[in-house]
């Protein structure tokens, strides 16, 4: 079964939205698994104390490496991932997402903080991965999406009636509109060409509106699509 260790200093906010909705109800069937690891457990002081002062000076703490480094030994296991979330990490995609998806789980771990004591990194053979360039305050959130984005993959959980392929980043594409009843809406008409019934017409739409979308918001990821690499490999 997929399992997910989360290491937080605030267990509190797990399960929290993964506890809910498709995530929450594979969760409740057994369809993946989380455990929470309390940091402060592996504490040794009266205070539980899981930060110090950084070395050199400046301001904020950093996460002790000998708290965290027995929380992430007492947790992990030699055949899943150790990620540390960080906005420093390599950023993750839906490529990645896949890949992780395929595995045994993984082991997360959340900083607080400035971030942790850099030797724990290589020590324990840490993976640092980012959810965007922006810095939040805790990885919590950071683990909770990356957690959301792979359980969402996982057999049976999305059920037949939505599908990966055509999302955004399957194709390596931004994905096309969508739109629902009413067919006018505010003098605003649902595309003709989506009412039409002519199943080819709708599909070539779908794709020039993918590609339009892509190429307008996405020039990292149309080079990347269209580019002389992508040509040489024929069409997707
Ligand atoms: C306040 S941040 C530390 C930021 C750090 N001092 C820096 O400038 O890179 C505290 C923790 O939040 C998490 N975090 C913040 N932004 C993140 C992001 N974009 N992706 C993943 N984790 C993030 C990390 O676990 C980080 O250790």
């Amino acid at each position: 079964m997929w399992r997910a260790s989360v290491l937080t200093i605030f267990p509190d906010m797990f399960p929290g939205p993964l506890g809910l909705s498709l995530a929450g109800k594979a969760l409740a069937s057994g369809a993946w698994a989380l455990d929470i690891a309390d940091i402060r457990d592996f504490a040794t002081d009266k205070h539980r104390s899981v930060d110090d002062t950084p070395a050199g000076g400046g301001p904020g703490m950093v996460m002790k490496p000998d708290v965290l480094g027995r929380a992430i030994d007492a947790t992990a296991d030699g055949a899943r991932p150790r990620l540390l979330m960080s906005p420093r990490g390599t950023p993750l995609t839906q490529a990645r997402v896949e890949a992780l998806t395929a595995g045994p789980g993984a082991v997360l771990i959340c900083g607080r903080f400035e971030g942790i004591d850099e030797r724990v990194i290589a020590a324990r053979g840490l993976e640092e991965i980012s959810v965007g360039d922006y810095v939040l305050s805790g990885g919590e959130i950071a683990a909770m999406a990356l957690i959301d984005a792979c359980v969402r993959l996982l057999p049976g959980v999305m059920g037949a009636a939505a599908s990966s392929a055509e999302e955004s980043f399957a194709q390596g594409l931004l994905e096309y509109p969508h739109y629902t009843r009413p067919q006018l809406w505010e003098d605003r008409p649902i595309p003709e060409v989506l009412i039409s019934g002519d199943h080819a017409k709708i599909a070539a739409w779908r794709r020039a509106e993918a590609e339009r979308l892509t190429r307008e918001r996405r020039p990292d990821l149309w080079a990347r699509h269209s580019g002389p690499a992508a040509k040489a490999a024929g069409p997707k």
